[in-house]
């Protein structure tokens, strides 16, 4: 029997990805998952692998209306909710020098604003369920370290690092922990690796565990802060990123063997 049998989870951005990868995990642990994307197409592929687990719903987090709609569905069809990943996301590339306002303004209007919103307008549901509740939101190690070419994506993913230790301490009162995953490089579309292995290869090298993640490693986070095992663990980020945030922004990760020749 799964870990998470008779609990009911949320996860957005799960048409893809590293939403997908957790919305699988999650239905796996027995849990019945809503699984939520404006990526209609991706969901429907997401809600196959799952089966009668899983109840697609296809939203749009930059937007409180579409969020409300997922909301009643959720509170009329599951009644509870018991883990909420708010993991939905965008990247753009710009240099701060020049990035575009446009860029910004989506960027921090899918990255922050709506990984608020998704938080918000799902608490009272979750205020309203019994036994261990946790939200999850993806951060990224972006938030930890930046970098030049991702201005708008860092400043959006600091904001989720500071949002969530705001949640943490409101929501404690209802006995919701509230967290902050921060993934490293992962395989997803996102990443944009595709079928380059000399840009796997490069992105790897300066991760210590000299490997690019996978969907997986980041759904085996979100079951720990899914499960009573994370009870007393509150306002946390938690990079999941094979060791990156040890290395230098932009440097090849050196093994104490190979600095030494
Ligand atoms: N892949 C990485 O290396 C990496 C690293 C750090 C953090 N992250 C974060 O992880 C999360 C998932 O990213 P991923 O790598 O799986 O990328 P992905 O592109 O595969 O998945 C992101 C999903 O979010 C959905 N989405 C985008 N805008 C949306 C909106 N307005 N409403 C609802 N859904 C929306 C997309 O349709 C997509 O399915 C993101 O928040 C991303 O910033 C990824």
């Amino acid at each position: 029997m799964g870990r998470l049998e008779g609990r009911c989870a949320v996860v957005t951005g799960a048409g893809n990805g590293i939403g997908r990868g957790v919305a699988i995990r999650l239905a796996a642990e027995g849990a019945r998952v809503a699984a939520m994307d404006i990526d209609a197409d991706g969901l429907a592929v997401t809600a196959s692998e799952i089966g009668s687990a899983c109840m697609p719903i296809e939203v749009d987090v930059a937007n409180d209306d579409s969020l409300k709609r997922a909301a009643s569905e959720v509170e009329s069809t599951f009644g509870a909710l018991h883990v909420l990943h708010a993991n939905a996301g965008i990247s753009r590339r710009g240099l701060a020098s020049d990035c575009p306002r446009e860029a910004w303004d989506a960027v921090l209007a899918v990255n922050l604003t709506g990984t608020y919103r998704t938080i918000q307008t799902f608490f009272p549901i979750m205020r309203d369920s019994d036994g261990h509740r946790a939200m999850i939101a993806t951060a990224s190690v972006q938030a930890l370290r930046g970098s030049a070419w991702t201005v708008a994506y860092d400043a959006s993913k600091a904001g989720v690092t500071g949002m969530v230790r705001a949640c943490a301490h409101e929501f404690a009162a209802y006995g919701i922990t509230v967290n902050a995953i921060a993934p490293g490089p992962i395989d997803t579309q996102m990443l944009g690796v595709g079928d380059s292995e000399a840009r796997r290869t490069r992105l790897a090298e300066r991760v210590p565990l000299r490997r690019l993640g996978e969907p997986e490693n980041i759904a085996g986070a979100v079951m720990f802060f899914a499960t009573s095992d994370s009870a007393f663990v509150t306002g946390h980020v938690m990079p999941v990123d094979g060791g990156l945030i040890m290395n230098a922004p932009g440097t090849a990760y050196r093994t104490p063997e190979e600095r030494g020749k």
